[in-house]
């Protein structure tokens, strides 16, 4: 049997992988973008770079580490026969990648027997690194994360995101009009996995979002929560997720469910 891998060992992986890919995306970004399809809307693109990038992060974990599984954006999933997973998004941001916006990034995480244990996300256009594995602390580059210290929802700085298929997208609006009035002002980044960095970071307060997949979110909630933040994951994938200061973050879910429509059928 093999011996369970180091999670620092994971997110050195990742680290490494996120910054080549990283550097693949925006070198090619020109060619990259000439292939443009759409996938569950007519809004919801993905480039010719987002599948090469995934493709590439396939075939070095599969050289790296023969028999883990690959949860990806672009590919599917390719089954594990060790008991890890890596969950990729090969761009997330994928919009503002095609519009030449820099908050786009790459995420990698390292699951164990289904408990994420390290992650790396990386934003190509500034060379930042965040990363973090379990019990290890969070970083940007070499920078300890610790989140902000707001004094209230109503002092915060939240962000948020929306899907692409327009129903959902109405209703994430509604709530969004609901909370404005009721937080310091709102984010719309592009990018869930730089939005949840960026609170790890205090560079926002909070985040929150319905209708994510893990690849949005796994390596950078992890993060987050070695930074000290409160991450409130959906129990299904695609509820609601909520991440923040402590202060402020089950304040904020509170807020949010207040308002959430049970028409909608917002998972748990
Ligand atoms: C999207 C981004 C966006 C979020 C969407 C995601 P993609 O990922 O993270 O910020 O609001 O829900 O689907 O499509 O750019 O990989
Ligand atoms: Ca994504």
């Amino acid at each position: 049997m093999n011996a369970r891998p180091d999670p620092a060992a994971m997110r050195d992986l990742a680290v490494d992988l996120g910054i080549r890919a990283g550097r693949l995306i925006r070198e090619g970004r020109t060619e990259g973008i000439r292939d443009v399809q759409t996938k569950t809307s007519d809004v919801d693109v993905v480039t010719a770079m987002d599948k090469a990038c995934e493709s590439f992060l396939i075939a070095e974990l599969q050289a790296a580490r023969p028999g883990d599984g690959v949860y990806g954006e672009e590919h599917g999933e390719r089954s594990s026969e060790t008991g890890v997973r890596w969950i990729v998004d090969p761009i997330d941001g994928t919009v503002n990648y095609l519009y030449g916006i820099p908050d786009y990034a790459v995420s990698i995480a390292c699951e164990i027997d289904g408990v994420v244990v390290a992650g790396a996300v990386v934003r190509p256009e500034s060379d930042e690194v965040y990363h973090a594995y379990v019990g290890g602390g969070a970083f940007r580059d070499d920078v300890a994360l610790h989140g902000s210290t707001p004094q209230s929802v109503a002092l915060s700085l939240v962000a948020t995101g929306f899907g692409y298929v327009a129903t959902r997208r109405r209703q994430q609006g509604a709530l969004l009009a609901k909370v404005l009035g009721s937080v310091r002002d709102i984010r719309r980044i592009g990018s869930a996995a730089l939005d949840i960095c960026y609170a790890a970071e205090g560079r926002i307060d909070a985040y929150y979002e319905w209708g994510l997949h893990a690849w949005d979110f796994a390596a950078a909630t992890l993060i987050a929560a070695e930074a000290g933040l409160t991450v409130r994951s959906p129990v299904h994938e695609d509820g609601l997720l909520v991440v923040g200061a402590p202060a402020v973050a089950d304040d904020l879910a509170q807020l949010l469910r207040t308002h959430i429509d049970p028409a909608w059928g917002v998972p748990d």
